[in-house]
């Protein structure tokens, strides 16, 4: 099975480009990477992977943010704003009161446009130069859309966003906006929205940049480099687990192919491997509906809600790369309420660290497994924040207190303040 943490590095096919392919996961057909505009298999419509005939050693790595990792990644540089190399903060008291041997938070938030999906965009955005593509397009609970139309105006390249009506952060519509996309709103939700981008790039209208795309995850795949890296450095050993929110499983997929490639590349241990740890929403939770039934396929949710509008999501459509990817480090999948969200939001903020809802899920699914007895005492954990805490204005306002009138003297503001 080549998603298996065992599986052995493949021979380079005839149809490889200067090293690079592309991969079906289900039934292991390959295609020239830029040949044509593929997002599926020809065969089979199966998952594609992007596979390289030699695989990078961490000695290999230099320079700084995504683009250090270049070895790793289908070129050399990118259509980049300076994307990645993103703090790795210790959270001391978050640490003692969820009771972990360590815990780090890598925050995606300080990335250009304020998420992680920079680093799969100055990826995938370079492909579509490479192969010629005029409009680029994605469906978006908001994130991808803020990144699309950054990267896309940073490589002179028309942008079209589909975005759920009503559903999606002020801050990310006004990124998208200012960023030069055409926005269309739909009366639906994310999932409807991908079934259309999805149509509109199979009719050659758009270069799809979901996560669906192979290139986008290898952009991605750089988080749990830079994880790694930094434990590597601070405990000379990676973190027994990697907990993340889960929408389209695009980082969880991304993370875990990162890590087979270090195990193939002989880097990294097979039993080394973090445990990767899934967070979604109770209203949004097929994942973890899957994973707790132990079911081979992922059930679309028709119906999701949960106030982390970027995993408002039924539909994971990367669910046949990050199932293998949860199961095979040995991980897990858990939902938590909004409540749980809401609160760990706080205390992340109580740390100085400012994230948006869906970011705070992972540390609420942390807080949940470590009471249960999931997580031991004794792990080292990440913990990702997909999202800067200004995507959603108005989440962070309703989650912190409400700022309180006084008159304009001093007399009026320290009678407010003795209260
Ligand atoms: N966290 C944030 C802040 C996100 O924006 C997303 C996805 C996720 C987590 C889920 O990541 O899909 O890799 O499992 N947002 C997409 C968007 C869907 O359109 O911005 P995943």
């Amino acid at each position: 099975m080549s998603l298996s943490l065992s599986a052995e590095q493949p021979d380079e096919p005839a149809d490889a480009d200067d090293g690079v392919w592309l991969e079906c996961i289900e039934c292991g057909d390959t295609f020239a990477p830029f040949d044509d505009v593929r997002y599926t298999c020809d065969e089979c419509d199966g998952l594609l992977e992007v596979r390289y005939a030699e695989l990078p050693t961490f000695d290999d790595f230099d320079g700084h943010g995504v683009w250090r990792y270049a070895d790793a990644l289908p070129f050399a540089e990118g259509v980049s704003i300076q994307e990645g190399a993103t703090p790795l903060y210790e959270v001391p008291r978050l640490e003692d009161e969820i009771g972990v041997e360590a815990l780090r938070i890598k925050h995606e938030g300080m990335n250009p446009t304020g998420s992680f999906k920079d680093r799969g965009m100055t990826v995938g955005v370079r492909v579509a130069k490479e192969l010629g593509v005029g409009r680029l397009a994605c469906a978006s609970t908001g994130n991808t859309s803020a990144a699309l139309a950054a990267y896309g105006s940073r490589g002179g390249m028309e942008t079209l966003v589909l975005l759920p009506a009503g559903k999606v952060a002020a801050g990310k519509i006004a990124q998208a906006s200012l960023h030069g996309a055409r926005i269309l709103e739909v009366d639906g939700n994310f999932d409807a929205c991908l079934d259309i981008v999805q149509e509109l790039a199979n009719q050659g209208e758009a270069y799809l940049l979901n996560s669906l795309n192979p290139f986008r995850l290898e952009g991605q795949k750089t988080i749990g480099l830079e994880i790694l890296e930094g434990f590597l450095a601070d405990y000379d050993a990676v973190p027994d687990r990697i907990v993340l929110p889960v929408g389209n499983a695009g980082n969880t997929s991304a993370l875990y192919k990162a890590f087979r490639e270090l195990v193939q590349a002989g880097e990294l241990d097979e039993d080394d491997v973090p445990k990767l740890t899934g967070v979604q929403a109770e209203g949004a939770a097929p994942m973890v509906e899957a994973i707790e039934n132990d079911a081979d396929e992922v059930r679309r949710w028709d119906d999701v809600e949960t106030r982390a509008t970027a995993i408002r999501i039924g539909n994971p459509v990367n669910a046949p790369k990050a199932l293998p990817g949860i199961r095979e480090t040995g991980g897990t999948a858990v939902a938590v309420s909004d409540e749980e969200i809401t609160e760990a939001q706080r205390d992340i903020a109580g740390e100085g660290i400012g994230v948006e809802p869906a970011s705070a899920a992972s540390i609420a699914g942390l807080r949940k497994l470590r009471a249960e007895g999931v997580v031991d005492d004794d792990e080292r954990v990440a913990c990702l924040t997909t999202g800067h805490l200004l995507k959603d204005p108005d989440a962070a306002a309703a989650a912190g207190s409400e700022p309180e009138p006084v008159p304009a003297d001093t007399d009026g503001v320290l009678e407010q303040l003795s209260e």
